[in-house]
């Protein structure tokens, strides 16, 4: 199983067309930001981003590309991502993670807090994502 999931990771790593890099990281992002900042407006009853930002019922997102899972600070994670995130597999949130997620955060990571159904459209976790990696910690 990981290593099919590997080797889908590697795969659609491959179709990806190459597209700007975000600020500091080494990712390619090819969503619209602008249009990131608009669908975040589904993950603001539970997350703060920017400067002032602090925990609600979900993590602070400042600096999330790049950071394995559960290392905000001043947040209570789930058992479940905890876990995941000291697996030997590991949990890293780059651009191919974070959209497996988003997708549907409950099968993605069994026993995740993030009480959020999903973004079902592709083009539309590839935005959220343009824009959560316009912030930097
Ligand atoms: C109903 C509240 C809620 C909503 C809505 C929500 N989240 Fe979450 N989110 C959480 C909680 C709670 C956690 C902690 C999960 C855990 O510990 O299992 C979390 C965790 C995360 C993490 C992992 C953070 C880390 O530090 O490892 C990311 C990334 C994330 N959410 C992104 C989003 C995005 C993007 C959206 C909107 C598309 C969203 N969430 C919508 C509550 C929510």
């Amino acid at each position: 199983m990981i290593k099919l999931l590997t080797a889908l990771v590697f795969a659609f790593t491959l179709s990806f067309p190459a597209a700007a890099f975000a600020d500091s990281h080494e990712f390619e992002i090819t969503g619209d930001a602008a249009a990131g900042e608009k669908s975040f407006r589904k993950c603001k009853a539970c997350h703060q981003v920017g400067p002032e930002a602090k925990a609600r019922v979900g993590p602070v997102l400042n600096g999330i590309l790049g950071r394995a899972a559960g290392q905000a600070d001043g947040f209570n994670y789930s058992k479940a991502l905890l876990e995941r995130a000291e697996s030997d597999e590991g949990l890293i949130w780059t651009p191919e993670t974070l959209d497996a997620f988003l997708t549907k955060p409950k099968d993605y990571l069994k026993g995740t807090k993030m009480s959020f159904a999903g973004v079902r459209k592709e083009d539309e976790r590839a935005n959220i994502i343009a824009y959560l990696a316009t912030f930097t910690e």
